[in-house]
């Protein structure tokens, strides 16, 4: 890769067209990620107040083949850039995607067709007489079919029938799957439980107008996916080229995923936004992603579970609060400890949060250990989470992410 200097994260600002053949060095590039304008039509923008600056960028084209035109340039000019092992993927909507499949399929081959993701999120309606658009595609191609993949095992869906789970299977001589029996005519059960393989439907949400990590920069997309772009397809220290990066999300998943990064805009805006967030950057985790059954026990799922079982109402965007009892004797708030704090934390945040409210009791769902002494006010009362008395018992393995390399 052609780097200035030894910054492992840089932003500049140029046409990527004309960028890419001079500066970036052939078979060089891990993964490309693509996110160009999509044929709107329209010109982006988006306020940002805390800078009250309004940013834009055209998508207006001429016609839809000098857009086609100016695609298939850069996709030729990108594919030179990859290694062997290296994947393309090409962030679309429904504007152009059906010609960007075949655009793909002229420029890498039809057979090097990987995926195509569905990036699907929650949108507010609108009146328009169609259904409502809540995806987006992406498109990953390979150079060569030798690529790198990491395989990422998430967990199985409640319906997963348990013989599944538990019990080994093998093809007989026909080919027919079926249940393994050793020669004593007896099941045989799986060691470790795998987990499925990662769907090509993935569901997380646009980041909301008031998440911390939005920039106010127009069609700003997600860390979260952008790092589950990275998960499958790069390993540390891997180089990935981003040649419209708008406002630097994927640098930021980069970085946080120790690769080596080049990003490209040909807005000024959008690389001067680049450099401010590579010296603050916020990640917004969101709680309800993949219809919630990946992250089954999830500690998310665990507190709303106990809050509607116990008919609580569920507190958000509370820090102190999860939810309140309504109890004979009055309102009891519950609280459960998050992985990253102790006893003695959550005590200070319940409290801070039952001041001026009339809460007759507070409960902590206390969910690992943590401090050395606990000292428990009289009004505080401390439960276990199923989870955390359960691994008492049972000593978890952790199959939300096992990762392996596949070679084509
Ligand atoms: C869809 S946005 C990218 C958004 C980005 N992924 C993010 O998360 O913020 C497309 C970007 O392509 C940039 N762009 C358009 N034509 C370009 C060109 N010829 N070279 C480089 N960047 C270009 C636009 O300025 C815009 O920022």
């Amino acid at each position: 890769m052609n780097m200035k200097g030894n910054d492992p994260l840089q932003f500049i600002c140029a046409k990527a067209e004309e960028y890419i053949p001079v500066y970036v060095k052939d078979d060089s590039v891990q993964l490309i990620y693509l996110d160009p304008p999509f044929f709107k039509q329209n010109i982006l923008k988006m306020y940002n107040k805390d800078t009250k600056n309004m940013y834009s960028f055209s998508d207006k084209w001429k016609s839809l083949d000098i857009y086609l035109e100016f695609i298939e340039d850069i996709l030729v000019k990108c594919k030179s850039k990859l290694l062997n092992s290296g994947l393309i993927f090409l962030h679309c909507d429904s504007s152009a995607n059906h010609h960007l499949r075949l655009l793909m399929d002229k420029v890498f081959g039809e057979k090097y067709f990987v995926n195509e993701i569905i990036w699907s999120y929650k949108r507010w309606s609108n009146s328009a007489l169609r259904l409502l658009e809540s995806h987006q595609n992406i498109l990953i191609y390979s150079k060569t079919g030798k690529y790198k993949f990491n395989r990422v095992l998430t967990g199985y869906s409640p319906t997963t029938n348990i013989d599944q789970i538990l019990q080994a299977r093998e093809r007989d001589k026909n080919g027919i799957v079926k249940y393994k029996k050793d020669d004593n005519d007896l099941i045989v059960s799986i060691k470790e439980k795998k987990g499925v393989p990662l769907r090509d439907v993935w569901e997380i949400p646009f980041l909301n107008p008031k998440a911390k990590e939005r920039v106010g920069y127009p069609t700003q997309k997600p860390i979260e996916l952008m790092s589950r772009i990275i998960k499958i397809s790069c390993d540390e220290g891997d180089f990935i080229l981003d040649p419209f990066c708008g406002s630097g999300s994927m640098g930021i998943a980069a970085y946080t995923g120790n690769c080596i990064y080049l990003g490209i805009d040909n807005n000024d805006d959008a690389i001067r936004i680049c450099n401010k967030r590579k010296r603050n950057y916020h990640i917004s985790q969101s709680a309800v992603k993949d219809g919630n059954y990946y992250n089954f026990l999830n500690l998310e799922n665990e507190i709303k579970s106990f809050i509607s079982s116990i008919n609580a109402i569920p507190v958000e965007r509370n820090k102190g609060l999860d939810g309140i009892y309504s109890s004979a004797e009055g309102f009891v708030g519950i609280r459960f400890q998050r992985s990253n704090e102790s006893v003695a934390e959550v005590i200070a945040l319940i409290n801070k949060a039952a001041k001026e409210k009339p809460l007759i009791k507070k409960i902590i769902i206390k969910t690992h250990d943590s401090d050395l002494f606990e000292i428990i006010p009289n009004d505080i009362f401390i439960l276990e989470s199923l989870s955390y008395s359960l691994n008492k018992i049972i000593e978890p393995i952790d199959n939300k992410t096992v990762i392996g390399v596949c070679q084509g």
